[in-house]
């Protein structure tokens, strides 16, 4: 087995949004091929890894011949020869190469298409799947789905400021069944907004478009969804994606259609409010990314009940997390490969959070692909958790039924991560 990189080559595609992304196909000296795709955010953290877009009037701004240009010259001359075994080394080349402390030269999406395509290598010249190669001989966990019913924020037009209503099949004993309860759910909601004259479409997941007239007629008619699909008793609860930094910075929130401003401690109360009323198990980025007193007292406040991920707020950052272990400012964080930019430093902030005791959820971005590799990830590293939008769209159906064949695989080795999944 040769798995020397002896070829790199970028290319222009094209992500679920229609915008133009970075793939980057890897050949190495034994012939195998190593495919990566670049996912993209419309909510995107501050400090995240720049995706680097050529701007100006062409494509809306967002095209990528730049990032592509920079794969095929410089990314291509400083890895060839090297060995994809060791993704550690390669990762550490990118970084270095790029010079930058939040990739903007090259591009977060150069670099994280790069790494992701070098991982899949390594993983084909073995030829296992991804998972084994990841998890070696280690017990693997199938992941507890959040499964997005509504969208809203960003990618919704801001119809509604809550920019994800999800379900997670919490009490499901496969992944096969958990999906099945899913789907039950999703076609409920469909139904409910059809009987009421209101079903527009779908968001950019997949979810249904919100045609509500608050956000909480939205919680109101995602619990009735759920009960009219035969779910009563806690075996499908809900989980709420705020994506607050949004509509709030500076401790002062003004979601849209509530038609007033908040101070943080109302903005926390609204919040409050909610998880006293309906079956909310998990809440993400309550509060906006510069928030942290307020992230900090919303997980006083509800911590013990419900999990409160940092997305925006800690950006797949092994340092944010140990900061917000340390300050008890959430109970678990959100893993966007493409927010690190590389996988070894993904799989750092990963790490971080398990030796912290937060619980982990790997997830996808709005914008993305046929690629499944984030289903991989989920179970190779055992992270517990997969957040990949809706159920509906073939580029989230894609990484739902890829965790079908994966549990089949496993057999009677396979365990549905269910409820244990949640750190409360
Ligand atoms: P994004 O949204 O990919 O548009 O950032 C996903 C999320 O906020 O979890
Ligand atoms: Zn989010």
């Amino acid at each position: 087995m040769s798995t020397q990189l002896r070829k790199l080559h970028a290319r222009r595609i094209w992500d679920s949004r229609g915008r133009p992304t970075v793939e980057v196909d890897i050949i190495l000296d034994d012939g195998t091929l190593g495919r990566g795709i670049a996912p993209a955010g419309a909510s995107t953290g501050t400090h995240e890894a720049v995706e680097l877009r050529d701007g100006g009037s062409e494509q809306g701004g967002y095209g990528v011949s730049k990032a592509v240009a920079h794969i095929n010259r410089e990314i291509a001359s400083a890895l060839i020869g090297k060995d994809v075994m060791d993704q550690r080394a390669i990762d550490d080349a990118l970084i270095a190469l790029d010079g930058t402390p939040n990739k903007s030269r090259l591009g977060g999406n150069a670099l994280i298409a790069t790494s992701m395509a070098v991982l899949q290598a390594a993983a084909n010249a073995r030829r296992l799947p991804l998972w084994k190669h990841l998890a070696g001989e280690a017990t693997v966990t199938l992941p507890l789905p959040e499964i997005q019913i509504f969208g809203g924020g960003a990618h919704a037009g801001r119809r509604i400021d809550i920019q994800d209503l999800l379900v997670m099949p919490v009490d499901a004993h496969s992944m096969d069944e958990a999906l099945a309860m899913v789907a039950d759910v999703y076609r409920a909601a469909g139904e409910l907004m059809a009987d009421s004259g209101r079903r527009a479409g779908v968001a950019d997941e997949g979810g249904w478009w919100p045609d509500f007239s608050s956000n909480e007629e939205a919680l109101q008619m995602l619990t009735r969804s759920i009960e009219k699909a035969g779910y009563r008793n806690g075996e499908v609860m809900i989980s709420l994606d705020i994506a607050a930094s949004e509509f709030g910075s500076g401790g002062i929130y003004r979601p849209g259609l509530e038609g007033r401003s908040y101070q943080r401690e109302e903005w926390i109360a609204v919040l409050l409010d909610w998880l006293a009323k309906y079956p909310i198990l998990s809440i993400e980025d309550p509060v906006a990314e510069d928030d942290t007193e307020g992230m900090i007292n919303f997980t006083q406040a509800a911590g013990a009940k419900v999990q409160v991920i940092g997305d925006d707020y800690l950006v797949t950052n092994a340092v944010r997390v140990r900061k917000a272990s340390a300050n008890k400012a959430c109970n678990a964080v959100l893993i966007k490969p493409n927010q690190a930019g590389t996988i070894s430093e993904t799989f750092d902030a990963l790490q971080a959070a398990k030796a912290c005791g937060f619980s982990t959820i790997v997830s996808a971005r709005s914008g993305e692909s046929e690629d499944v590799m984030i289903s991989h990830l989920s179970v190779g590293w055992n992270a517990g958790q997969l957040k990949v939008g809706s159920f509906a769209r073939s580029e989230r159906m894609a990484k739902w039924n890829e965790l079908l064949r994966i549990e089949e695989a496993l057999g009677s080795a396979a365990v549905y991560a269910g409820r244990k999944a949640l750190p409360v």
